[in-house]
């Protein structure tokens, strides 16, 4: 009998599992995350509803256009739980991305969601590379959508003549974001130059040289 309930069992639990979304789902209207607040759970705990104000649920942080004097030339303002704290449980979240001309947000993925952004000005090569390294991509204009599974590589570059900006949206309020220059040449503290040579097949200068640009 027990045999027999297994497959039924393992089906239910598959089924009511979240396999499909990021964030769990939340339990409550709205949980404003109280991010002093002094217990840790996965999210934040929620503000006392009573004293949440009503214009804790507007944030203009993204009206703001990002200051890209670095050496990509392109920065990333990011409207996540910690920015807007209304976004807490609900599994949600933005960013801006302005680019100077030639401007690249740099190759990196977000462990923890999809990611779905439409070009708001100039013109984009959007750009990513699945598991099985098939690199895909397309120059896009303003209105036009994109869309990067959870966790797969991708970048923008400004191929326009002027600067560019997308918004992007994520099924996470924290989708975290893994840049690979700065993750493997930047790291606190390095990771060691035995695993870099190895891994890009390149002598010492080569990868002392990348780690020096980024300080
Ligand atoms: C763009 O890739 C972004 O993460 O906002
Ligand atoms: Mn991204």
């Amino acid at each position: 009998m027990a045999a027999m309930l297994l497959p039924l069992i393992v089906a239910l639990v598959f089924l009511s599992s979240p396999c499909s979304s990021s964030d769990p789902d939340p339990l409550q209207d709205f949980c404003v995350g109280d991010l002093k607040g002094a217990i840790s759970v996965n999210g934040f705990p929620c503000k006392l509803m009573s004293e949440v104000k009503p214009s804790e649920f507007f944030y203009d942080g993204l009206t703001k256009e990002g200051n890209t004097s670095n050496p990509f030339g392109a920065t990333v303002t990011a409207a996540n739980v910690l920015a807007f704290p209304a976004l807490n449980t609900l599994g949600i979240s933005m960013n801006r991305v302005d680019f100077a001309p030639g401007g690249l947000n740099p190759p990196h993925l977000h462990p923890r969601a999809s990611e779905a952004g439409v070009v708001i000005m100039g013109e984009l090569l959007v750009g990513f590379v699945t598991t099985d390294n098939v690199f895909r991509s397309k120059v896009l204009k303003p209105g036009e959508m994109f869309v990067i599974p959870r966790g797969v590589v991708h970048f923008q570059l400004n191929v326009g003549k002027g600067k560019a900006m997308t918004v992007t949206s994520f099924n996470s309020q924290m989708p975290g974001a893994v840049v690979l220059p700065l993750n493997l040449f930047a790291s606190q503290p390095s990771l060691p130059n035995e695993v870099l040579t190895k891994a890009f097949r390149v002598d010492q200068n080569v990868i002392n040289e990348i780690k020096s640009k980024f300080g």
